[in-house]
């Protein structure tokens, strides 16, 4: 009777975990693949091998780079080398991405950059650049000026908070305020890992300022890319797990009131606003279990879509570029610019593409 009953909790506890596995999988994506989208006038860009996990670009065509990112699970190609932020200028016939110097003082070799976001003070037209930083897997918000005669980052703040235990993204507000995104509930790595495995919706969207700090929506299963609607009164956020764009509106008092959820088939990473039309672009992943368990042999691949009209009824969504990762694996962040776009990943390489009219 004992060995019975044994066997039967066994048998139970197996078929939980069974069970989980094949919703983990699917909620993962693993079999999903799509017909390749191509484009025609595209090339891989020289000098970044390693990651170009977010971009964010300058109205005067200045792309910033976040380079180097390590990420737990997932794949680095230049395990020891530090992160850093490459500069690209999309108004060159032929651009070339170029290292920023950091300004003394501030830990280079540490240097993990994730999600980045710019900010210009429009009263003297200074740039700042805010970077989600991991050193030693931890989680920072670094606060830079762009010295654009020396093609330099001077360092001028350390940001940490309790409420922000797992930063991924960020949209800079002021120089030093943004809404940023949690894609973890939990530091420790088994607990996150759990977490994901369990597909709780526990992460969140923090408001941040030197004045004050709060949650302003949670609920995502994976709070992964967000961004602001040129208008400025919207916040988008992207749940990579999800599958989910969430629209947001921004209220007086910094919290946020939800009004819409445009539901995709895709993995969507960053989110990145043209800021003349308005429509979402995203790097997403068109499968997110290869992005987490990368198989030489079965590589991630890439997928580049763009939304329309998100607050109307029937948004436009857009499969731009679709590549099964023969040429770019794990696109994570899509930018446009005066027709030209630009794809980053999270740990392989950059495509930059002149657009036909569209
Ligand atoms: C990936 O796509 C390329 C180009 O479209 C194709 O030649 C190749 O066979 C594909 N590889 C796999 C594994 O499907």
């Amino acid at each position: 009777m004992g060995k019975l009953l044994k066997i039967t909790l066994v048998g139970i506890v197996l078929a939980f975990v069974g069970e989980r596995i094949v919703r983990f999988r699917e909620r993962m994506g693993a079999t999903r693949t799509l017909d390749p989208v191509e484009l025609p006038n595209c090339h891989l860009l020289e000098g970044i091998e390693a990651g170009s996990e977010d971009i964010d670009i300058l109205p005067n065509g200045l792309a910033f780079i976040s380079a180097g990112l390590k990420y737990p699970g997932i794949k680095s190609f230049a395990p020891d080398k530090p992160g850093e932020i490459l500069l690209l200028d999309m108004t060159d016939k032929n651009p070339v991405p170029v290292p920023l110097t950091i300004s003394p003082g501030f830990d280079v070799d540490s240097f993990n950059p994730h999600g980045i976001s710019t900010y210009i003070d429009r009263k003297d037209d200074t740039v700042y650049l805010l970077v989600v930083n991991h050193p030693q897997f931890k989680s920072t918000v670094e606060v830079f000026k762009f010295v654009e005669e020396e093609n330099a980052l001077e360092h001028l703040k350390t940001i940490r908070h309790d409420l922000l235990p797992r930063i991924n993204d960020l949209v800079a507000m002021g120089p030093d305020s943004f809404y940023a995104t949690n894609d973890h509930y939990f530091t420790n790595s088994i607990m996150s890992n759990l977490e994901m495995f369990l597909g709780l919706r526990w992460t969140n969207v923090i408001y941040y300022s030197p004045k004050e700090v709060k949650e302003v929506a949670t609920d995502f299963c994976m709070a992964n890319g967000i961004n602001v609607s040129p208008d400025n009164k919207y916040i988008y956020v992207a749940d990579i797990f999800g599958n989910d764009i969430h629209v947001l509106r921004k209220n007086p008092d910094w919290s946020l009131t939800p009004v819409k959820v445009l539901h995709l088939e895709s993995f969507l990473d960053n989110l990145f606003v043209d800021p003349t039309t308005g429509d979402i672009w995203s790097g997403c992943h068109i499968n997110a279990f290869k992005l987490f368990f990368y198989d030489p042999e079965d590589l991630p691949g890439s997928e580049v879509i763009r939304v329309q009209n998100i607050l109307s009824e029937k948004p436009i969504v857009t499969q731009v570029y679709v590549n099964n990762g023969s040429v770019l694996q794990g696109s994570s962040v899509a930018c446009v610019y005066d027709k030209k776009l630009l794809v980053g990943t999270v740990f392989h390489r950059a495509l930059y593409c002149e657009l036909e009219d569209q």
